[in-house]
């Protein structure tokens, strides 16, 4: 039976009591940090609906992984607010508790157990989710077993299951990494640069890929190809100097004429 997405994600987000009622699902204020004196982050707003797929896109050194680090905790700004949900007050939690509350991160550079195979390190993935890892030291339960088995499926590698991961290509290996966050079912899910040396063909596999998590997952990704965020945007947000630029569908921000001026004419 296939049940409505946003439904689930409702669902979801009661069970860890994420109010999400009024829309957004991660709301940032007024945030700034500095590096030395230098505005990484300058008075950023930012807020990602709940089940969105946000494209953020900016020259290099805008603060897009900067803002990553500090939604996840990793980078403490200087002021301002991260709140996911209502209620959630990102800046009072540690990296894990982040982490445990439901926002899953990729990091760029593929990080799998080489020397395990597939199955094994969707399974490794589901043990670092607290709330199963008694039960793993035992067997894996039938429902548990079907989970790795749907998320093979979605991250195409259901025929691969039994291989070492070191073995992967590099797609398939990013691939291995976006399915063991799916693992821990993470309401907001950060992708930084996914498609970063595949080839078109798996591009396009992980545009479909990012695509599908829409509805269960909010998914921010950051890339720099431009015609994988046309193949996947909805709404893209420009990053330019620590804040935003602009923001709308990509014809929209393709044609505004700061836009042009200080990215994409360049
Ligand atoms: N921990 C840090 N210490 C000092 N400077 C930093 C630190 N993190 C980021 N910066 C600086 O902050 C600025 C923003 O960097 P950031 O990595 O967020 O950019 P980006 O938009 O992700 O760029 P890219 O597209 O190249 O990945 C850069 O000038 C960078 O050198
Ligand atoms: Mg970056």
């Amino acid at each position: 039976m296939r049940r409505d997405r946003t439904f689930d994600f409702m669902v979801k987000a009661k069970d860890l009591k994420l109010d999400v009622s009024h829309g957004p699902i991660l709301y940032i204020e007024d945030l700034n940090v500095s590096f030395d004196g230098f505005k990484a982050i300058d008075h950023l707003n930012f807020y990602v609906d709940a089940g969105e797929l946000r494209c953020v896109i900016g020259a290099n050194g805008a603060g897009k992984t900067t803002m990553m680090d500090i939604i996840t905790g990793k980078t403490r700004p200087d002021s301002g607010s991260v709140y996911f949900g209502q209620r959630i007050d990102l800046l009072r939690l540690s990296e894990p508790e982040i982490a445990e509350i439901g926002i899953g991160r990729k990091f760029q550079k593929p990080t799998v157990f080489e020397h395990h195979t597939v199955f094994e390190n969707l399974e490794l993935a589901m043990a670092a989710d607290k709330r199963v890892f008694s039960t793993l030291l035992a067997r894996l339960t039938g429902a548990q077993r079907d989970r790795i088995d749907e998320v093979l499926g979605m991250i195409g590698l259901a025929e691969h299951a039994k291989r070492e991961a070191g073995a992967l290509s590099h797609g398939q290996k990013q691939w291995l990494e976006i399915g063991m966050l799916l693992m821990q079912d993470p309401l907001l899910l950060l992708v930084d640069e996914p498609v970063a040396g595949m080839t078109h063909q798996e591009m396009d596999r992980t545009a479909e890929l990012l695509v599908s998590l829409q509805g269960k997952h909010s998914v921010v990704v950051v890339e720099h190809d431009m015609d994988f965020v046309r193949s996947i945007a909805r709404r893209v947000t420009v990053l330019h100097q620590g804040s935003v630029l602009a923001e709308g569908s990509m014809d929209q921000v393709q044609n505004d004429p700061r836009v042009v001026e200080v990215y994409l004419g360049e």
